[in-house]
């Protein structure tokens, strides 16, 4: 193979470099980089080199190792490491089961949902939407969503609420008029979401594989969907336990579709599909 198309301004990141970095990422954040990820880590630290000055690799993760954990540096690397792929009521039967199945358990209550890693927030106001709809049916008094990112730079984005016009595509028809206010910019068209329903909603700087203490212990549902296929099975077993301490009994935990656990079924769980587990009550 031609090593040398993978040659950027500032070289390469050596292979001693990018085990530095992967094995410090996992250790810190519970992300699991394998050695195919290589080059991509490399072409996504440019913009992080360009803007410190730095003239090689070698010199960045130095500077980067020598940072506390909680540093600027370090969660500016991390955004640039997650992948943030998310969309407006992205495998939507969720949302369809929530509705109809799920939340009928719990009428008449407050009702509180965590969006565990919940990027630029599309999968926090698909949520809020589909709550403000049952709380207009009166079968709820009111709703509340959290959602958190290790990302500050996507949190800035949820917080924000804007989103390119095309992103409507995804948000079922009766809502748009309801819930979406449009730019008049024809040239990049944006919408951004109600302010009614972006006071249902906080944003949360908080790393999952960490102390998250901020959060209440009587969430109704977890989301937790695309994120936990990023940790290793170790690192997944800790995340869930943590996330079931977060719900009340009774409660729903709802994973992505390619991250079912039932492979690693943890104590006091009920599988209700392959992916939502219900929390059992004691009796
Ligand atoms: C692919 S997105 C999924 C977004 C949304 N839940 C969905 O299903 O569309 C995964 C998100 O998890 C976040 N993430 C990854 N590791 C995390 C961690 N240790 N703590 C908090 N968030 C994390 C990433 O920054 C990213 O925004």
């Amino acid at each position: 193979m031609d090593e040398t198309r993978f040659k950027t301004e500032f070289g390469k990141l050596s292979q001693r470099d990018f085990s530095r970095l992967s094995q410090f990422i996992y250790e810190n954040f519970g992300i699991f980089l394998p050695d195919k990820k290589h080059y991509l880590l490399q072409n996504r630290l440019i913009p992080r080199l360009r803007e410190l000055g730095f003239s090689s690799y070698g010199q960045y993760v130095d500077y980067v190792l020598n940072q506390g954990t909680e540093s600027e540096e370090v969660f500016e690397m991390m955004n640039v490491v997650s992948t943030n792929k998310t969309e407006f009521f992205r495998e939507k039967e969720h949302f369809t089961l929530l509705q109809q199945k799920l939340l009928p358990d719990f009428y008449g209550e407050n009702i509180r949902v965590w969006s565990a890693g919940c990027s630029s927030g599309e999968e926090v106001y698909s949520l809020a939407m589909v709550l403000a709809e049952e709380k207009e049916a009166g079968h709820i008094p009111d709703f509340f969503i959290y959602g958190n990112d290790i990302s500050k730079r996507i949190l800035h984005k949820a917080i924000q609420a804007i989103y390119p016009y095309k992103e409507v595509e995804s948000i079922p028809f009766a809502y748009r008029k309801k819930y979406l206010l449009r730019s008049k910019n024809k040239e990049n068209p944006t919408i951004r979401i109600v302010p009614e329903l972006r006071a249902h909603t906080r944003f949360l700087w908080e790393n999952l594989t960490g102390n998250i203490e901020t959060l209440p212990y009587d969430f109704q549902f977890v989301f937790c969907r695309n994120t936990l296929i990023y940790f290793d099975r170790e690192t997944q077993n800790k995340v869930v336990t943590r996330l079931l301490k977060h719900l009340k009994p009774g409660g729903y935990l709802i994973v992505g579709h390619s991250e079912s656990l039932l492979h690693q079924l943890p104590p006091g769980v009920k599988v209700i599909q392959p992916t939502v587990y219900q929390k059992i009550k004691k009796s």
